[in-house]
């Protein structure tokens, strides 16, 4: 079944919740160990980062051959706008963060592995190899920044995009987020 503006199809609907309760997840422990250097966390937010591609690719391509859904209620020009910039940003945000994750892991020398299971080997420096080496300092550095800014402004997205959310539910009494729960409206 395909969305219709009446109801999801069950696949939009796992999709969402799956990848944005991972992508909350993500976020959280992002900040958290890089703000307070727990680097035992790091492989498992690495490993978790990359198997969310898993599911962000059928995600991002579900979205790209549906279309956005149609609005669940009568919105304001504004608020059309408002709400499709942030969904782009968090479709975007959602390949985005993975995918510089993984660059800027490779290309630091540092590896990526999915819970051991290598993909990308670490590079150890040639003359002192207790070190690790960059593959490619520039890309590493583009990637890194990429995914601290693209962490910043998917966080704020959230924010919003949860704001929004709460004020169709509460405020306007719509079936925005009923329907995005599965529900015909
Ligand atoms: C949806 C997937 C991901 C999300 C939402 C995410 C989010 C974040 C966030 C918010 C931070 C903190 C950035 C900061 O405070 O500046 C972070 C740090 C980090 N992430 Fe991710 N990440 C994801 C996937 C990955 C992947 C796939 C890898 C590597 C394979 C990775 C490796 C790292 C590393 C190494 C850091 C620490 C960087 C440092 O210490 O400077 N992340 N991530
Ligand atoms: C508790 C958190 C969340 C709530 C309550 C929530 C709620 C909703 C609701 C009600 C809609 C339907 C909007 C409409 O019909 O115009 C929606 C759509 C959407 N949400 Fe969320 N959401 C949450 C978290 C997230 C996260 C973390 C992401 C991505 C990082 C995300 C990405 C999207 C996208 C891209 C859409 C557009 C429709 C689609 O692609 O399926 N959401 N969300």
């Amino acid at each position: 079944m395909s969305d219709t503006a009446q109801k999801l199809s069950k696949t939009t609907v796992a999709l969402h919740w799956v990848v944005g309760l991972m992508m909350i997840g993500l976020l959280a422990v992002g900040v958290y160990m890089e703000e307070n250097e727990v680097y035992s966390l790091y492989p498992i937010h690495k490993s978790l980062g990359v198997l969310i591609l898993l599911v962000v690719l059928p995600r991002v391509i579900n979205r790209m051959r549906n279309g956005w859904p149609e609005p669940a209620s009568q919105y304001t020009a504004i608020e059309n706008i408002l709400s499709r910039i942030t969904h782009y940003l968090l479709i975007v945000g959602t390949l985005l963060m993975p995918i510089s994750g993984v660059l800027m892991s490779a290309m630091g020398g540092r590896g990526v592995y999915v819970f051991g299971l290598e993909l990308f080997g670490k590079n150890f420096d040639a003359v002192d190899p207790t070190k690790i080496a960059p593959i490619n300092e520039s890309l590493a550095g583009l990637a890194h920044s990429l995914h601290g800014w693209g962490g910043d402004i998917l966080i704020v997205a959230i924010a919003l995009h949860v704001i929004g959310a709460v004020k169709h539910h509460v405020i306007d009494k719509d079936g925005t987020l009923r329907r995005m729960l599965g529900k015909s409206i």
